[in-house]
């Protein structure tokens, strides 16, 4: 088994993420974290619980973290892509598991400092929490396998500024903490998440046609999403994400492509907050400490939503 703290803003890509995670064979999700981002804290943790009863598998303690990022205020959340309640405007009734009492960055760290095995941490939403923890348990938190994040792009459009994906940018200075944080991390930028690896209109037929609790569940999240999709870039497709991110965890032999580099974060120009700077041919001779998912196979990746959709 592979142990895993899920860090969260959980949205509806989130959700598809949590689920793909909970329903992996030889993972162990120790616990799933919240913070803001997408939503408000109350909505992600919200989202995560129902997350957790959707999956239908084993219930990881769910813990709330940080309410808005480091040094700046929480952006974006009144015209969320992903709906009003993240979750497709569906307005699910709450789960029936409640939130634990602990705050996640404390949770982070004990789960850190007492873990006997490996213990590795998937990020899907800004880095806020993870940054707390390096700051307040610097040696603690190096024990910390790798982060695998979904977080910046390299060479496509973004979807927050001109030089910013969404995740990285609301939160920049947590990112940087993060990246100097001694601790191995591999990013899945939005780049892996577009193109061949959309779910389009046949993938969810397709979806809807296991007729499972969980098929219909991926697609009736994702509603807005797909609406912000074909209004925003005339797209009929749901993105996915952060479910690129929990694929390359699960099945790091999809990943076709990928480099090695240093990088580094902007967090002073107000134009350029938020940008990821790579050092892809190491001219600074600063120290690797990024991986960068270039490429996944996009049929592996389909077939791990639909297999995990399928019962
Ligand atoms: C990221 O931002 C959020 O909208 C998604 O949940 C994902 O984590 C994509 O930029
Ligand atoms: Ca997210």
């Amino acid at each position: 088994m592979r142990n895993f703290i899920i860090d969260t803003d959980t949205a509806s890509d989130d959700a598809v993420a949590i689920v793909m995670m909970l329903r992996a064979k030889d993972i162990n999700v120790q616990a799933i974290t919240c913070v803001a981002g997408n939503l408000d804290l109350p909505k992600t943790v919200r989202n995560a619980l129902l997350s957790v009863q959707f999956a239908g598998t084993y219930k990881p303690p769910v813990y709330a973290g940080a309410a808005k990022p480091m040094f700046r205020e929480l952006m974006h959340v009144e015209d969320c892509p992903h709906g009003e309640d993240g979750f497709g405007n569906t307005f699910y009734p709450d789960a029936e598991q409640k939130a634990e009492k602990e705050h996640a960055v404390d949770k982070i760290i004990e789960l850190v400092k007492n873990a006997t095995e490996d213990i590795e941490i998937l990020a899907l939403g800004p880095l806020t929490n993870l940054a707390l923890a390096v700051v307040l348990a610097p040696d603690v938190m190096k024990k910390v396998k790798r982060i695998t994040a979904m977080g910046g792009q390299f060479k496509m459009m973004n979807d927050c500024t001109p030089n910013a994906e969404f995740n990285i940018w609301q939160d920049a200075e947590a990112t940087k903490i993060v990246l100097e944080s001694g601790i191995p991390i591999t990013l899945c930028p939005l780049d892996i998440c577009y193109g061949t690896t959309e779910i389009d209109r046949a993938d969810r037929e397709k979806l809807r046609s296991f007729h499972t609790q969980v098929g219909d569940f991926f697609i009736d999240c994702n509603a807005c999403l797909l609406q912000y999709n074909i209004d925003s870039y005339d797209k009929d497709i749901i993105s996915m994400p952060d479910p690129t991110a929990a694929a390359v965890v699960i099945a790091p032999d999809m990943v076709e492509d990928y480099r090695e580099c240093h990088a580094e974060i902007e967090v002073k120009s107000p134009d350029g907050y938020g940008q990821l700077l790579y050092d892809f041919r190491h001219l600074s001779g600063k120290p690797i400490n990024c991986t960068l998912i270039t490429k996944i196979n996009p049929d592996r990746f389909k077939q791990l939503v639909f297999d995990t959709a399928s019962y």
